[in-house]
């Protein structure tokens, strides 16, 4: 299956670039971007993975982002939000699936926000968009870098240990923002305690996500939520504290359970980015850390690692750690889990 990478020279756009050079189904056959079209990916992009650029996109010209430019079965939109607002509607209306990054079209009402393991079935909104909108093209979005990994862990503590009340800190690395997003001189040697417009996105995403799927729209989940958002100097991987409070005892046992034990569609599906375990719980005291952590698991990046289990205020509550690779799971990682379970639910064909 051929796809496209929006914004291919970005932080995400190359994140895809990496993980898809070796993907047995999904290859890449149009690269696009803005300053730099007409040349060729190696000259353009500031590269900063630790793998070497794979050799097949050194010469790859990059193109205008623009539906008519691009020979693709999908097209993956890591595109800052305002610039997806304009571009991603010319490729749905082209009849284009997209995958996007971005915040822009995440709440709508018909709109999937997904993350493969957690909400599968919102997927069918995507009949409703192709029936609304008159074009086999549609959108699906994934979440914010930061609500991707919370969903994972609040998903079985809210359906199976009936959890009401969560507040998450979070400790948000650089990459997030952007080869040219945090300033250094303004991060070295500090912590920003505010992102903007983070934690209501991480707030509305995360009950959007674990809502139920209604006529015509998601209804959100009966969960109180609170976020509070830091920027920290470290390169990948969102760190967050999280306490919550259920309407009966928890154990730390009983909460250990349900989380290394939860398991999605991608898994029974054995999809080629699916990690064998989505939740990983550590018992050290002092684990998971974002640069030990972050790539730990059977499928790098895509699983959430969590660790310090404990007690909270009382025996019906919990406090633990999580730690998400932003860009992996928080993005193109879970972008393209999502294509994959588009393609194998045959959301694709034809398309
Ligand atoms: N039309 C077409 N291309 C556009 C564009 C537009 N309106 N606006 C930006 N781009 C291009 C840039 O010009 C650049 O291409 P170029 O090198 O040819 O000029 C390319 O997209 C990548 O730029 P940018 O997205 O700014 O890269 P970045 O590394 O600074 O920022 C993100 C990366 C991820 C922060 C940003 O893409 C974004 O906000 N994405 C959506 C949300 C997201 O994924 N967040 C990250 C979670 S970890
Ligand atoms: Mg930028």
């Amino acid at each position: 299956m051929k796809v496209a990478v929006l914004a291919s020279t970005g932080m995400v756009g190359q994140k895809y670039i990496s993980l898809l050079a070796k993907h047995p189904f999904l290859k890449i056959s149009t690269l696009t971007g803005k300053s730099s079209v007409g040349k060729t990916y190696g000259e353009a992009v500031h590269w900063i993975n630790q793998i070497p650029l794979p050799k097949e996109f050194v010469e790859m010209e990059i193109k205008d982002t623009d539906p008519k430019n691009v020979d693709a079965d999908l097209i993956f939109s890591p595109l800052p939000s305002e610039a997806a607002r304009e571009i991603e509607p010319s490729f749905i209306a082209a009849g284009y699936p997209v995958v996007s990054e971005a915040s822009a079209h995440r709440m709508k009402d018909d709109v999937p926000l997904v993350v493969p393991e957690v909400n599968p079935h919102h997927l069918d909104l995507i009949k409703l968009q192709r029936s609304q909108n008159h074009t086999e093209g549609f959108v699906v979005t994934g979440p914010n870098c930061s609500a991707a990994g919370l969903v994972m862990v609040l998903k079985p503590l809210y359906e199976q240990l009936r959890i009401k009340k969560a507040i998450v800190t979070t400790m948000q690395a650089l990459s997030g923002a952007g080869y040219q997003g945090v300033p250094s001189v303004a991060i070295i040697d500090n912590v920003i305690p505010y992102i903007p417009k983070e934690e209501e996105k991480i707030r509305a995403e995360t009950l959007k996500i674990l809502g139920d799927r209604e006529n015509g729209s998601i209804k959100q989940a009966e969960l109180k939520l609170s976020a509070m958002c830091n920027r920290v100097p470290t390169l990948d991987g969102h760190l967050a504290t999280l306490y919550a409070e259920s309407d009966i005892d928890l154990g730390v046992d009983q909460v250990t359970e349900a989380l290394s034990s939860f398991k999605g569609i991608p898994q029974d599906l054995g999809l080629p980015t699916a990690p064998k375990t989505p939740v990983i719980v550590r018992e050290e005291l002092d684990r998971p850390q974002p640069r030990l952590d972050r790539l730990s698991g059977s499928v790098e990046g895509m699983s959430v690692i969590v660790g310090r289990i404990r007690e909270g205020l009382d025996s019906k509550s919990i406090r633990l750690v999580l730690l998400t690779h932003n860009t992996i799971r928080g993005a193109a990682g879970n972008s393209i889990l999502t294509a994959e379970l588009l393609a194998a639910q045959g959301y694709l064909d034809g398309a």
